[in-house]
């Protein structure tokens, strides 16, 4: 496979079949990954993975935050408030286009919810990573760790498994700090489940959109 297949390859698996991704596999996924480029090569970041009881103590303390209704937006919320257009419709595109697939109307909020505290089973996969960062750093070490974190998803392309990223943990840093033994300045970015997709799964395999070449880039100064 090579890097364009895996680029276009690539999708955010939301539906995972249970079977389990070995130590040794996430292991030569990070040596790869590792590679990844950071301003001054400073790698300001750390993953931590989980699987087995692990994975699974995470499961039980989102289930009951979420079911409690404490999810909660803190410091560093993920989105801006009052996401400006065109940036709020491509978000509104991409929730009609996933809750289509998964054959839930607008007005179900019920299942719409219930498809979002998926996000807090890992989708099913059988395992789950977080990304750490030190809450000390700049805006460029934010770029950084999401050199990783995309290199990594390639890597996964390149095995035949899937993955989704997954901001939904933001929601509950404050509590994966306390499970991880985060210091003070630690604090998770975002969460991500990896394993072996459901390809049956409409949810996998609804089209998505981009924004054209001619919108995402300028180009000046070219005689070609
Ligand atoms: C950093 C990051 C966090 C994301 N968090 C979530 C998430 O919490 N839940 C989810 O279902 N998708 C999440 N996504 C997936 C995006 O919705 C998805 O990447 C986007 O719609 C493009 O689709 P594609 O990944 O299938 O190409 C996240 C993507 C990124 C890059």
């Amino acid at each position: 496979m090579n890097v364009s297949d895996a680029i276009r390859g690539r999708r955010s698996i939301r539906d995972f079949l249970p079977d389990p991704v070995p130590e040794s596999v996430l292991r030569q996924i990070f040596d790869a990954a590792r590679w990844a480029p950071s301003g001054s090569n400073i790698q300001a970041w750390r993953v931590i993975a989980v699987t087995g009881t692990k994975r699974d103590a995470v499961i039980r303390m989102a289930r009951s935050k979420h079911e409690a209704g404490l999810v909660r937006s803190e410091a560093f919320p993920i989105y801006p408030p009052n996401l400006w257009e065109p940036l709020r419709s491509r978000r509104f595109a991409l929730a009609e286009d996933m809750y289509r697939a998964l054959g839930i109307p607008r007005e179900d909020k019920v299942a719409r919810r219930t498809h979002v505290a998926r996000n807090f089973e890992f989708f099913g996969a059988p395992i789950g990573l977080f990304f750490v960062i030190d809450r000390r750093v700049a805006h460029g070490q934010w770029a950084h760790l999401g050199m990783l974190i995309q290199t990594i998803a390639l890597l996964i392309e390149e095995r035949g498994l899937g993955c989704c990223m997954q901001e939904a943990w933001a929601a509950f840093r404050p509590e994966l700090a306390g499970m991880f033994n985060l210091s003070a300045d630690e604090m998770v970015y975002c969460g991500m489940a990896v394993g072996q997709p459901d390809r049956t799964k409409p949810v996998n395999q609804f089209e998505r959109t981009r924004i054209s070449v001619d919108e995402l880039a300028e180009f000046l100064g070219f005689k070609d």
